[in-house]
């Protein structure tokens, strides 16, 4: 049956709001309900004995892809080599004999990955593969599939997928982090139970739907837009700058906020909204110092946090977005829905094709 909008304007501001519901469904079918475990699909191969990740993946996958690199090295001490599925292939990466691939994809067709994938097999790696199409190629050429529960995502840029990939990938980083004995049952339950209370801090992300609305006239005029964040998150400020780009034409850069003084301090001034995200903790004061540098040359800032970074940080910024308070571990997951709206209030302002924005496509079939 076709997939409708039902009272939504656009199929993504659909999917934004199907977040909390096929997070859930993706969790469910990765965790054991009765002991709050993780539970993976059989596999002939030995997990305990990996020594490194390859990961690859294009466009918002990319990015979910690392995120999940801080998962895989801080839980379960597993170096991670990730890159864009058109340079990966091209740069002759040496791979262990007996290797773990991981590719991201929602679409389980993009042209460069599915190469990339075949490079891998034929190198003697084990494929695993996140994707939200079960038919698709990368499916089927999987040693290891590990589904997405999304749904058909109709609008050309990702939203809903992301949130289920990172869903998974929190999931097998922590089962991988089990089977290399770096942590025990009882940590891998104290994962699991952060893990499902995404979907809820999800639904609470998204009742700022209309703070979020009442703000994006004052990105929309913006010609240049600055995205921060820091850790887990700085994929996050990378997801939220390609999606203003993808759908509202504004032309923003994703940055790591350590590394704004090394160059992108330069272009800033009164007419460079910049979108901090930084969810309290051991990291945000740091934020902070940050932020004072960008507003001692005239910037303006949007500071996503929650009611205790708001406190601390909010007095001065041109707009603030309250997050709930949550584990760091789902933060990436949260923080998303306030990047995906801001992006799409942004694109309604400025009338542009929010499903079908211009030059681009749902899949990227051609290499
Ligand atoms: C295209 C889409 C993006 C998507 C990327 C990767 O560029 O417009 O939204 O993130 O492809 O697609 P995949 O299906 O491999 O995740």
């Amino acid at each position: 049956a076709a997939v409708e909008k039902g009272n939504y304007r656009h199929f993504m501001q659909k999917e934004i709001f199907e977040q909390p519901t096929v997070v859930a469904q993706t969790l469910q079918s990765y965790i054991h309900q009765a002991d709050n475990r993780v539970a993976l699909p059989q596999i002939d191969f030995d997990l305990s004995a990996i020594s490194r990740i390859t990961l690859v993946a294009c466009g918002t996958s990319f990015y979910a892809g690392m995120v999940a690199k801080y998962w895989f090295e801080t839980f379960a001490r597993v170096p991670v080599d990730i890159d864009v599925a058109s340079e990966f292939r091209y740069r002759e990466p040496p791979l262990e004999d007996g290797g773990l691939a991981l590719f991201i994809s929602q679409s389980g067709e993009t042209a460069d990955t599915l190469a990339a994938l075949r490079h891998c097999k034929a190198n003697g790696q084990t494929i695993a593969v996140v994707v939200n199409v079960p038919t698709s190629s990368m499916a089927r050429e999987a040693d290891l599939l590990l589904p997405t529960h999304a749904g058909p995502e109709i609008g050309v840029a990702s939203t809903k997928a992301f949130t289920c990939q990172l869903a998974v990938l929190a999931a097998l980083a922590a089962h991988l982090a089990v089977k290399k004995g770096r942590i025990d049952r009882a940590e891998e339950q104290e994962i699991v139970r952060h893990l499902l209370e995404a979907p809820a801090c999800l639904n609470a992300a998204l009742d700022h739907d209309d703070d979020i609305a009442g703000m994006a006239h004052l990105i929309a005029p913006a010609r240049d837009v600055l995205y921060l964040g820091r850790g887990p998150d700085y994929p996050l400020a990378l997801e939220g700058a390609l999606k203003l780009k993808e759908i509202s034409y504004i032309h923003a850069e994703g940055y790591a906020s350590g590394e704004m003084k090394h160059g992108p301090i330069a272009l800033i001034d009164e007419a460079v909204p910049v979108i901090v995200l930084a969810p309290s903790g051991p990291l945000f004061e740091k934020t902070v110092s940050n932020m004072q540098e960008v507003r001692a040359r005239g910037g303006k800032i949007v500071l996503i946090s929650d009611e205790e970074g708001l406190a601390e940080a909010g007095e001065g910024c041109l707009a603030t977005i309250q997050m709930p308070r949550v584990h760091p571990l789902i933060a990436p997951l949260v923080y998303a829905v306030p990047v995906q709206l801001l992006a799409y209030h942004v694109a309604c302002a400025k009338g542009t094709d929010v499903d079908q924005p211009r030059n681009l496509a749902k899949s990227v079939t051609v290499e």
